[in-house]
């Protein structure tokens, strides 16, 4: 008689799970100093597309204490808030406590979590318009990733427009897939509208390297060169509204410049013409 194979196999020890924690299901490098992920999302986590979480590994150990804290930063999600995954899009920095170690997670790892949304990159914020401008500089196009793909964005305004200013020409790519890949998106096609993408003006720009249009957005604006492009008339407090996120001093420079055409700034509490927030970095 052969011997049975016992009818209960004990399962492989497994690490249990930390709490807040979500696994990495992709992840795309786009140069040496960008790169974008996709995690699960928390069963219970409803956000507003345009806010940001905290996100984070866990840190070297404390040598004076022995033990190991989590490194977590404010990161925007730049997923739609009806997609069942969540993306980032993230800077490297080679000695930057958290990105050094972000820029190596692969498919499988775990990344910590902190299920509660916040930010003022959000429609709540803004009063009714019918142009809707998107600034971004370098990172800061990633609430405006989620901002793109959220039915909201083409139900309440007539035109989009998004300009992307960024220092090489290689940092545009991940902005231009997002643009291009609402064409063949059946699922928005289908829930907003065949064709809802024609709304959208993209204007990416570069400043240290040559592409198809020089310079910074704020510059292009003030000599009336990107109303010329865009074939746009230039910003009106009652037509325009304006999401601005960037470095911080492009978004001062933004936000001065919206006030001096009549925009008032916005938040959740009190909705106006434009909302500002930093690209947050290492
Ligand atoms: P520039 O190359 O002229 O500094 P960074 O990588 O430093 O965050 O910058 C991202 C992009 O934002 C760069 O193209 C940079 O242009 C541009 N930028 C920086 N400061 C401003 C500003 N005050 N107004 C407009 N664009 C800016």
């Amino acid at each position: 008689m052969n011997e049975q194979t016992p009818v209960t196999t004990a399962p492989a020890a497994k690490a249990p799970k930390l709490p807040n924690t979500e696994t990495v299901t992709e992840v795309k490098h786009y140069t040496d100093r960008l790169f974008s992920f996709k995690c699960t999302r928390p069963a219970s986590l409803r956000f507003r597309s345009g806010e940001f979480v905290m996100i984070g590994l866990m840190g070297d150990v404390n040598p004076k204490t022995g033990k190991q804290v989590p490194l977590l930063r404010a990161y925007s999600i730049a997923s739609p808030s009806w997609d069942e995954e969540m993306e980032f899009y993230s800077i490297k920095v080679q000695d930057g406590p958290l990105t050094s170690k972000l820029q190596h997670i692969k498919v499988g790892d775990e990344i910590f979590m902190k299920p509660k949304p916040v930010g003022t990159l959000v429609h709540d914020a803004l009063i009714p318009g019918k142009r809707m401008w998107f600034f971004a500089t370098g990172t800061g196009f990633a609430p405006f990733a989620s901002l793109l793909r959220e039915p909201q964005t083409f139900e309440d305004y007539d035109e989009i427009i998004i300009t992307h200013t960024c220092r090489q020409a290689d940092e545009l790519i991940y902005g231009r897939n997002i643009i291009e890949s609402l064409k063949e998106d059946e699922l928005l096609n289908e829930v907003i509208g065949e064709g809802f993408w024609k709304k959208i003006k993209y204007y990416p720009t570069t400043t240290r390297e040559e592409s198809a249009k020089m310079g910074r957005i704020t510059d292009l604006i003030n000599s009336g060169e990107a109303y010329k492009d865009l074939g746009v008339e230039p910003l009106c407090p009652q037509n325009d509204r304006a999401m601005i996120c960037g470095n911080l001093a492009f978004n001062l420079e933004l936000k001065a410049m919206l006030e001096a055409a009549g925009l008032e700034e916005g938040a959740n509490s009190k909705p106006a013409q434009y909302v500002v927030e930093k690209a947050f970095l290492d």
